[in-house]
């Protein structure tokens, strides 16, 4: 995920996931005054800068945006960066980054990041290790990445990329094995919740572009390969339950289960 211009036209579903969840959530936490907070797997920083500060504007003196991916964190620190919101390069696999910041933050949120994330448990602790006592977080995934679901079923062809991308992402195989993951990163889970949820996009192409953006192949892929690669995912994505195109508007839903904990650091 290295175009932040083109993630940023195809993040409508990311966008209502993020509002929503804190909509539900920001209300259930406990606030001081001057809180400092982190934001994890920022993307291109539209998310933080327009829909988490405006919830958390008079509760904070600084929102920290962060991403391992430089040319996303570049893009957001352009666009969004202010006095009181900050963008760095951080990835949350990497314990050195992130021992860096030990105690520093009241709150912990991410969106649509940790499905990505290989190393879950480390990923967690760090959070843990960041977080003031008494600090909380709030995180949003997906419990099955689609795009990892649909490499598991595509041609030979591309397996030989695939295989580099793969790494990146591990889907968790049970509720059961997230609840494990994060007691064990010395968190105290207030609720883990996860249910199947519909987004409809206004046709087909529009679902796939949103896909795009996240496709971690097209930075494998040579150039020359991207338009036939582009089909296949079309061609593997449809064969799967995620996707339902109504035949009388050709509106596409995608269908995904997010998941939702929110844990203290007592
Ligand atoms: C789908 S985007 C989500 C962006 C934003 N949070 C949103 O909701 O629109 C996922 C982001 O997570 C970042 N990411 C993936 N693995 C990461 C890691 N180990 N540490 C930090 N960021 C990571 C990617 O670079 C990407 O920008």
């Amino acid at each position: 995920m290295h175009f932040p211009e083109y993630y940023i036209k195809n993040d409508g579903m990311q966008r209502k996931n993020a509002e929503d969840t804190l909509n539900m959530y920001i209300k259930k936490m406990v606030w001081k005054s001057n809180e400092i907070i982190l934001d994890v797997g920022c993307g291109p920083g539209d998310v933080t800068s327009d829909i988490l500060y405006p919830l958390l504007k008079n509760k904070i003196n600084q929102l920290v945006g962060a991403d391992k991916s430089k040319e996303m964190v570049e893009y957001a620190t352009k666009t969004y960066g202010c006095s009181m919101i900050d963008f760095k390069v951080l990835d949350i696999e990497n314990v050195n980054d992130c021992s860096f910041y030990s105690n520093q933050f009241n709150k912990i949120f991410s969106f649509f990041c940790l499905h990505w994330v290989h190393n879950k448990v480390d990923s967690l602790c760090s959070m843990h290790l960041m977080l003031k006592s008494g600090g909380e977080i709030l995180l949003n995934f997906l419990f099955i990445n689609p795009l990892a679901e649909s490499y598991k079923f595509m041609d030979t062809e591309w397996q030989k990329y695939i295989k580099d991308v793969k790494q990146m992402s591990h889907d968790l195989d049970a509720r059961d094995e997230i609840k494990e993951i994060v007691i064990k990163a010395g968190f105290r889970i207030i609720n883990l919740e996860s249910s199947v949820k519909k987004f409809t996009f206004s046709d087909l192409s529009t679902l796939l572009n949103t896909l795009k953006a996240v496709d971690e192949m097209y930075s494998f892929l040579p150039e020359h390969l991207h338009d036939r690669y582009a089909a296949h995912v079309k061609e593997k994505i449809c064969q799967t339950q995620m996707v339902e195109i109504c035949p009388i508007t050709g509106k596409a839903i995608f269908i995904y289960i997010p998941i939702t904990v929110h844990a203290i650091k007592d």
